[in-house]
């Protein structure tokens, strides 16, 4: 007995430090059980390179350290416990290809951590912190040996200040999350047609005019790409041309290829304002501005944009068709290739690399651009095969309100790719992209984390970590660690709340109902209000508070999903219960509790929605507990239900209708189930309740 018991500590021990909470997971790790007891006073040494940057490193690695142990480490102390070897510098800011290897051997007497390069040994610090674990006899770093690198190199995050302006404060939290998660490009999307966000010097109605004054001096452009620097971070801007250019044609409207004047645009969408490609004029002018910009930002890429030129402004443009004439060009994507491969001279010219939304991969297109998918794996994919470098970002949208499940499985190179081991080489990363036509600096973090961890997981770990379950425990440690850099992602959408309700104390049953309903994707949410979406609508509904990828919504889904694998049917019954009671009072609770708040009123049809579903939900359960056989009409009725709840209605997603519409089908085939042909009862019931179409 005694021998099982330890046999029973020892399996536990083993799993629990097998269990490290690392995010993301690194190539290879094997934990030892020798854990390092952390105590007050650390004695840190560098062995081999090191300069400012590197100690910075260490300090704030230090620092976040204090802050999760609550004891005093960077009072030396003893022996040099934690020796950090780095090689060499590496490159003097962090480029593209910079080896970001590195290894971290925790025994428990000290810590090791080697690298080639500051950048990667600024990648191992970030493990490190993610290593400080709580355990009853003190805070210890487990024991540990780390060899770690990346797999993709180009591993990014846009984000959108053209719709929204984001305060640099704002983009320095969103920096520190990115190198706490590993991600190595921030790219920024400057320009847009409803505002124009940096300063020019030598064109200055460009911001003068055309950003209601909200843009980035170059001051502050070099103090972020110093910043983003420290933590090897690249900073590629965008500046988006020829189309959604609006707000250059403010100060300058005669390089559009319509005569002005023009306004920011206040509106969302696709809009006419389009660069004339075919005057010597407008490159002239590209050129000054790029090379303004060429000069102010180290990296070695720049992103002319590209995307979604309607090509309006060119058809109607009689001078413009002459010259396409002319130039034998027959279509106004191939003038738009004429645009890029005059661009590609001047971004080369100032030494440059030119990066572009997938549009621009058109036959002709030189080699040497970088395109960057955003309309799905397939353009990614031809690229690839053409012998373009590629970026993703198509499955990361996260304006998109995927869940980091959803994220986090959608991976570059798929076991599935068609492309070849050279081709898939091209694919040379990805980016998340946080579009900000929904964004305010109050809830920017609760839009892009804790999600963006799935994908920076998934740019970084081996392809084969897909362990959704282990993914989400880490997930919530990490998230919980982000907020030490003053991200709100879990203090907005309480605190958004609160303010709508006009009290700190928020009524049971609005609580209730924010925890089942989710924001709707950019595209239908415009679809959604009374009055069309401007840049001028104040974000703060009840559709703005909501948070995506919900725990409850999950919690629905792994339920129902339970139940249907149960051949008892009374896995995750009780937890589904416990719902449906909660959901089933909204209709009664939920109205009186909204009364006299108009924000909180226009919900109460939702409101009644998830009432009905609780109550049908709790009907379903009884029908499956006691294998009933149900009427003619039942299943009709309740699909009925379900398609109301469906609609987009108040602001408000219910995101867990595909689950429901699984519980409800099993109900109505419940009298059917045959415990010998089990499989094929569950096979019919998914395919029957597989959805025609479900609003997201
Ligand atoms: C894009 O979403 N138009 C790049």
């Amino acid at each position: 007995m005694r021998i099982l018991f330890a046999v029973l500590i020892l399996a536990q021990l083993v799993f629990a430090a097998d269990r490290l909470t690392l995010l993301p997971v690194p190539a290879s790790a094997q934990t030892s059980g020798a854990d390092f007891a952390l105590a007050n006073g650390f004695t840190i040494k560098t062995d081999g390179y090191s300069d400012a940057r590197l100690q910075r490193a260490i300090d704030r690695a230090v620092r976040r350290m204090e802050a999760r142990s609550v004891l005093v480490l960077a009072r030396p102390s003893g022996a040099p416990a934690f020796i950090v070897a780095c090689k060499s510098k590496g490159g003097d800011l962090p480029q593209l290809g910079d080896d970001e290897s590195y290894s971290l051997e925790v025994t428990a007497q000290q810590v090791v951590l080697t690298s080639n390069t500051v950048v990667g040994a600024i990648r191992g610090l970030e493990t490190l912190v993610q290593l400080v674990t709580p355990t009853s006899k003190g805070y210890v770093l487990p024991g540990v040996v780390i060899h770690d690198q990346p797999r993709f190199a180009w591993r990014g995050l846009l984000i959108d200040v053209a719709r929204h302006f984001q305060p640099i404060e704002v983009l320095k939290r969103n920096l520190d999350a990115m190198a706490a998660a590993k991600m190595n490009v921030f790219h920024w999307h400057l320009s847009d047609d409803q505002g124009f966000r940096i300063e020019s010097k030598k064109l200055p109605k460009l911001q003068g005019m055309g950003s209601d004054g909200l843009y980035y001096t170059q001051e502050q452009v070099r103090d972020l790409i110093g910043y983003a620097a420290d933590r090897g971070i690249r900073i590629m801007p965008e500046f988006d041309i020829p189309g959604h250019s609006t707000s250059w044609f403010v100060g300058y409207p005669q390089f559009a290829s319509a005569p002005g004047p023009y306004q920011i645009e206040r509106r969302y969408g696709v809009f006419d304002p389009t660069f004339d490609p075919t005057r010597d004029a407008t490159y002239k002018f590209l050129d000054t501005f790029l090379g303004e910009m060429a000069k102010l930002f180290p990296d070695a890429y720049l992103h002319i944009g590209g995307d979604e030129n309607n090509g309006k402004q060119w058809t109607a443009n009689p001078r413009i068709q002459a010259f396409m004439k002319k130039h034998r060009l027959e279509t106004n994507n191939q003038l738009q290739n004429y645009f890029n491969k005059r661009l590609l001279v001047i971004v080369k010219k100032h030494g440059k690399k030119m990066v572009g939304w997938d549009e621009v991969l058109v036959p002709g297109l030189p080699k040497d651009v970088v395109v960057q998918s955003w309309r799905g794996l397939k353009s990614l994919d031809e690229g690839a095969k053409e012998g373009y470098g590629m970026l993703l970002s198509a499955p990361y949208y996260l304006d998109a309100m995927m869940s980091s499940q959803q994220l986090y499985l959608a991976d570059p190179v798929p076991a599935t790719s068609p492309l070849t081991a050279e081709e898939r080489a091209r694919v040379i990363g990805g980016e998340c992209a946080m579009w900000g036509e929904e964004l305010t600096p109050a809830n920017i973090d609760s839009r892009i984390w804790p999600r963006n961890l799935a994908v920076a997981e998934r740019f970084w770990s081996p392809a084969n970590v897909t362990d959704v379950g282990d993914y989400y425990r880490r997930e919530d440690a990490v998230s919980v660690q982000l907020e030490h850099f003053g991200l709100q992602h879990i203090a907005a959408p309480d605190r958004a709340l609160r303010s709508l309700v006009g009290s700190s104390d928020v009524p049971a049953p609005v609580q209730v109902l924010m925890k089942y309903v989710e924001p709707y994707r950019l595209g239908l949410r415009h679809r959604l209000f009374e009055v069309r979406q401007t840049e001028q609508t104040p974000l703060t509904s009840l559709a703005d508070v909501g948070n995506v990828d919900q725990p409850a919504t999950r919690e629905i889904v792994a339920n129902v999903d339970r139940l249907l694998n149960d051949a008892n049917f009374t896995a995750g019954a009780a937890g589904l219960q416990a719902t449906f009671a909660e959901l089933a009072q909204l209709d009664r609770s939920y109205p009186p509790a909204a009364s006299g708040n108009p924000a909180l009123e226009k919900a109460i049809p939702r409101a009644q929605d998830l009432a009905g579903l609780g109550r049908a939900g709790q009907e379903a359960l009884t029908i499956i507990n006691q294998n009933q056989a149900v009427s003619a009409t039942w299943l009709s009725d309740h699909l009925a239900l379900l398609d109301r709840a469906a609609k987009p209605t108040s602001g408000l997603n219910i995101g867990w209708l595909q689950s429901f519409r699984t519980l409800i089908f099993m109900a109505a085939a419940r009298s059917q189930y045959d415990p010998l042909t089990q499989k094929q009862w569950r096979e019919k019931v998914t395919a029957d309740a597989a959805p025609k179409t479900v609003h997201k």
